[in-house]
């Protein structure tokens, strides 16, 4: 069940990426001027890996394993499912807000920081709860032998950004979140205005 510390550990780095676009949002409510090119490479990642990997795993190896072994989670696990179509759709409103702020400026600011706390609320709430309502079970109840397909798929997941080779571009885009955002994500630097 190696992949269950995989998953924690996504989730934590998700955290912090959430974590980081609030931040940088609440920056900008406070009178700084925004880094949009830090936006872009947020959300890229976000694309990158939690849509391309560590949800659809969850959708093709974790969760029909689980609803297998644990028929009672039927429910839950149907609604984690249509949260990750239903996250999508609220990243693409991200997106959506993002292009309109960045062309039109401070008038469509609001809606770009409004389409941002939804977006981040709702991914946190998710992840909160698979790891409450269907990791403890899925501990409890799968065997080794559910568990060697769940783990070979987690396994192979990269990380563009928090995994152990980082391009260039996402090694940049770490380093400038680190100092744009204060601690526990960052190294608590100012962001400067301009
Ligand atoms: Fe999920
Ligand atoms: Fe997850």
């Amino acid at each position: 069940m190696q992949s269950l510390e995989i998953i924690r550990h996504e989730h934590r780095n998700l955290g912090a990426v959430l974590y980081t676009l609030d931040q940088l949002v609440d920056q900008i409510e406070s009178g700084k001027v925004p880094r949009f090119e830090v936006f872009h490479g947020l959300l890229t990642y976000l694309d990158r890996f939690l849509d391309r990997y560590h949800h659809p795993k969850e959708d093709q190896y974790l969760f029909p394993a689980l609803r297998h072994r644990a028929p009672e989670l039927d429910a839950v696990i149907g609604e984690l499912e249509q949260q990750h179509h239903e996250g999508e759709r609220l990243f693409i409103d991200v997106l959506k807000a993002l292009s309109a702020y960045e062309f039109a400026g401070a008038t469509e600011f609001a809606a770009f920081r409004d389409a941002v706390y939804r977006y981040t609320r709702f991914e946190r709430d998710h992840a909160l709860r698979e790891e409450r309502e269907v990791m403890p079970v899925a501990e409890e109840k799968l065997n080794a032998e559910d568990w060697a397909p769940i783990d070979a798929a987690f396994l192979d997941n990269r990380d563009p950004m928090f995994g152990s080779a980082p391009s260039a571009l996402f090694a940049k885009l770490h380093s400038d979140i680190v100092s744009l955002v204060p601690a526990p994500v960052g190294l608590g630097a100012q962001w400067k205005k301009s």
